[in-house]
């Protein structure tokens, strides 16, 4: 019944008008599955590589005729006569076919499109929702995941369906934004919120206010980054701060209790490797030190009620992420994406080095669904808490929406309010939150329980 009996893939394209890689996978007897695969703009040096064309005649040579072709051809028939209920089995031979440490070879965009296509192609096969098929295969990766008291911090975590905690961009900037400021995201997490749709609606009322506020004041309050957030021409990362926690309280909020601020700083973008030095247009081009910008965060934690900052330090600055865990980790959590990659010898590498509270997850930073889901087993394992993540150039693909429902991961990061693409992924959850009814419940800001200062709602 879940013999794969075709493959195909097309070029379309994702939210920046780029071309990207669809896939499409049909079992015997059943309708065809099929999956997009998104695209970063501030991409990690370490992340599983994108195939494109080069050819600088077409799209400025972001094509990705070669992936699609790939699909066709070597992969389509590698993949004919599997089974697509064996997902594990199917990423193997995607894998061991591509031959290379990081997908170089066939691209990591046809090897994702594949993997996806094959869960909902099984799904089509067993004529059941994509949820219910995720919530399968991560079945079997959460078996043997550590009982929830040796997991104080993510003890809520992955052990079935949950609604997740949405972690919304609100004011865009760094390389999603023209540059003008340097932290590429300004978020809200609506922690106080007791159901996701409350949550959501938060959010909206929120933005809407926060675009107010800023036309208001004559910035650009209409003008948006990749993601849909504000992209204002503010001079600097403090008044973007203010302006949140202003239009938090103005739509009668509290700051910090209702709704709590966070950051993708994305830091990898402005640091220079070889100085080891990070330059920041907001402090007049200065070098910082490491130290220099965990000052700087301690400061805004310390003014602004701020739970969460992902990348605070690049990639490659181990030594500095070990002292902004030491000084931070109690208080915030503390996300790696450039620095972990979704990748499992990266986080564990983290672990070792005690570095970070959180991961980023991706799935076209790895490259296949079962290894995401091995990156998120060993996160909960390692008490880490799993942040599933859309990326800057995405489509109308939900793959996300379904999967942090199915696994229970209990956060989900999109970008903004305002564009389809994003939106598309947070109307799937409000779907599954009505039909999931009971057998979904909405953790919220109860699964920063073990931070201090927060309470569960
Ligand atoms: P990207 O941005 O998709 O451009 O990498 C998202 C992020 O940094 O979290
Ligand atoms: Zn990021």
């Amino acid at each position: 019944m879940t013999t794969i009996e075709h493959v195909h893939a097309r070029e379309v394209f994702d939210s920046r008008g780029n071309p990207t890689v669809e896939v499409q996978v049909r079992c015997r007897n059943a309708r065809v599955g099929r999956a997009i695969v998104p695209s970063g703009a501030s991409t990690g040096k370490f992340e599983a590589v994108e195939l494109r064309d080069r050819d600088t005649n077409r799209f400025g040579g972001k094509g990705v005729t070669k992936a699609v072709n790939h699909v066709r051809t070597e992969i389509a028939q590698a993949m004919i006569g599997q089974d697509a209920s064996d997902q594990q089995g199917i990423d193997e031979i995607l894998c061991t076919l591509d031959g290379t440490p990081n997908k170089s070879r066939l691209g990591a965009n046809a090897i994702l499109g594949t993997s996806l296509a094959v869960a909902y192609a099984a799904a089509e096969a067993y004529q059941q929702s994509p949820v219910d098929r995720f919530a399968a295969i991560w079945e079997e990766h959460r078996r043997d995941l550590q009982p929830g008291s040796e997991r104080p911090r993510t003890s809520l975590l992955g052990t079935g369906m949950s609604l997740p905690l949405p972690m919304v961009n609100m004011i865009s900037g760094g390389l999603h934004a023209g540059r003008n400021l340097d932290i590429q995201d300004f978020l809200i997490l609506p922690i106080g919120a007791t159901s996701y749709r409350q949550a959501l609606e938060w959010i909206i009322t929120c933005y809407q206010r926060l675009g107010q506020l800023l036309n208001r004041d004559g910035y650009e309050g209409t003008l948006t980054g990749d993601e849909g957030g504000y992209g204002p021409r503010l001079k600097k990362n403090e008044d973007t701060l203010n302006y949140i926690v202003a239009a938090i309280e103005s739509i009668g909020r509290t700051p910090g209790a209702d709704i709590a601020i966070g950051l993708d700083v994305a830091s990898t973008h402005f640091y220079d490797a070889d100085a080891h030095t990070y330059r920041l247009n907001a402090t007049g081009d200065a070098a910082l030190s490491s130290t220099d910008v965990i000052d700087m965060l301690e400061g805004w934690v310390s003014r602004y009620p701020i739970i969460s900052i992902e990348d605070g330090l690049a990639e490659e600055d181990w030594d500095g992420w070990r002292q902004l865990t030491t000084r931070l980790g109690n208080r915030v959590q503390l996300i790696g994406d450039d620095l972990f990659v979704t990748n499992r010898e990266r986080l564990r590498q983290g672990r070792e080095k005690q570095v970070a509270n959180s991961v980023l997850i991706k799935l076209n930073q790895i490259g296949t669904l079962t290894e995401t889901l091995q990156t998120m087993k060993l996160a909960l394992d390692c008490d880490y808490w799993p942040v599933i993540s859309a990326r800057s150039g995405e489509t109308e693909d939900t793959t996300i929406a379904d999967l942090v429902v199915a696994t229970g991961a209990g956060q989900l990061k999109v970008g903004s309010v305002s564009q389809g693409e994003r939106l598309a992924k947070y109307n799937q959850v409000l779907r599954l939150e009505e039909t999931l009814g009971d057998k979904a419940v909405y953790l919220g800001g109860g699964i920063f329980g073990e931070i201090n200062g927060m309470s569960s709602p």
